[in-house]
């Protein structure tokens, strides 16, 4: 029997893509990256099975074009790339990773967090750039504690309580909001507490935001929300960088209407190195990292292979949406 086909649109570990070579018949795009849509339109067509990253477009125009495809299987735990009703109008199935990046991107998260609050990066640039020049003055690279903070946390999901977990440790308060309470029960095991969104605005002295991105959270974050925020207040984001108005945050942060913004997700990625965040010294910036631990990323690719694998066999993947 001739073996299934499938694409994948960049490599994947060896160890996954020996197991793929075992099964199918494997082509992996090598070059631009993203994958030119052009290029993908012809490949999809004939595939049963795709692998892709958070950054390939998976529209409705690509999948009504896929005549065979069972299974899209998306090496991340975010899916707004692919049009998943499309998806399961056309019976294909959609796989991704949740869990196994829980607690990299809450460590990413509260790493963030600490950093933009201490100025460790901010330090680490005055240090490279020749300008510390005295040292251990009175005023001189003062940050703040974490300890006494109120931390809001939008979307308390798998990894909103896993920082709020690591939060606690570091003796802060938290506060939460998602559409519905979580049980009371949950709220005392985590120490948390539920605000209106717009009081986890104006509380919080940081906010982490962990919501997917959707057309309600799309560009949610602009300049009425910053000026809602305290002076004093901090914005973390590992989410993904369209839930920010990015070009309304660079105006906060340069007019001084929030104190800073440690960001792992960008409007558009990768974002470019004269973009106007660069210049901003009360900002941490990270190359969209928050699932990249050489243990996350392992279990990431063997999750993405056996999601695959019950995709293209019919069968519900481990982690599926809608279908
Ligand atoms: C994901 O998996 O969607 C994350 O953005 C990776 O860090």
């Amino acid at each position: 029997m001739e073996k299934k086909r499938i694409f994948l649109t960049r490599r994947l570990h060896d160890f996954a893509l020996k197991e793929l070579k075992e099964k199918y018949h494997v082509e992996v795009h090598s070059g631009k990256i993203p994958i030119p849509k052009s290029k993908l339109r012809s490949k999809i067509k004939d595939i049963d099975g795709l692998i892709c990253f958070p950054y390939d477009r998976i529209d409705s125009e690509l999948i009504e074009t896929a005549k065979n495809l069972k299974v899209i299987s998306t090496y991340s735990v975010g899916f707004d790339h692919i049009d998943t009703r499309c998806a399961k109008k056309n019976k294909i199935r959609v796989g991704y990773t949740p869990k196994v990046l829980t607690d990299a991107t809450a460590d990413l998260a509260f790493s963030l967090m600490t950093d933009i609050l201490r100025r460790v990066s901010e330090g680490d640039r005055i240090i490279r750039s020749g300008r510390w020049t005295v040292i251990y003055g009175a005023y001189d690279y003062v940050g703040w504690d974490l300890q006494g903070k109120t931390l809001g946390i939008f979307g308390l999901g798998r990894i909103g309580s896993t920082l709020a977990k690591r939060a606690n440790a570091f003796d802060m308060k938290i506060i939460y909001h998602n559409r519905k309470p979580i049980p009371k029960s949950m709220e005392k095991k985590l120490n948390v507490r539920y605000a209106t969104f717009d009081k986890l605005i104006s509380n919080s002295d940081i906010i982490s935001i962990h919501v997917p991105h959707t057309e309600h959270t799309d560009k949610l974050f602009d300049k009425k929300i910053f000026a809602k925020m305290k002076r004093t207040a901090f914005l973390v984001n590992t989410a993904r960088g369209k839930i920010i108005n990015e070009k309304d945050l660079v105006e906060a942060l340069k007019k001084k209407t929030i104190a800073g913004a440690a960001l792992d997700v960008f409007e558009k990625e990768p974002i470019d190195k004269n973009h106007p965040l660069t210049k901003l010294q009360n900002v941490v910036l990270a190359p969209h990292i928050g699932s990249s631990t050489e243990e996350t990323r392992t279990k990431m690719a063997q999750l993405t292979v056996k999601n695959l694998n019950l995709g293209i066999n019919g069968k519900k993947p481990i982690y599926s949406v809608g279908y």
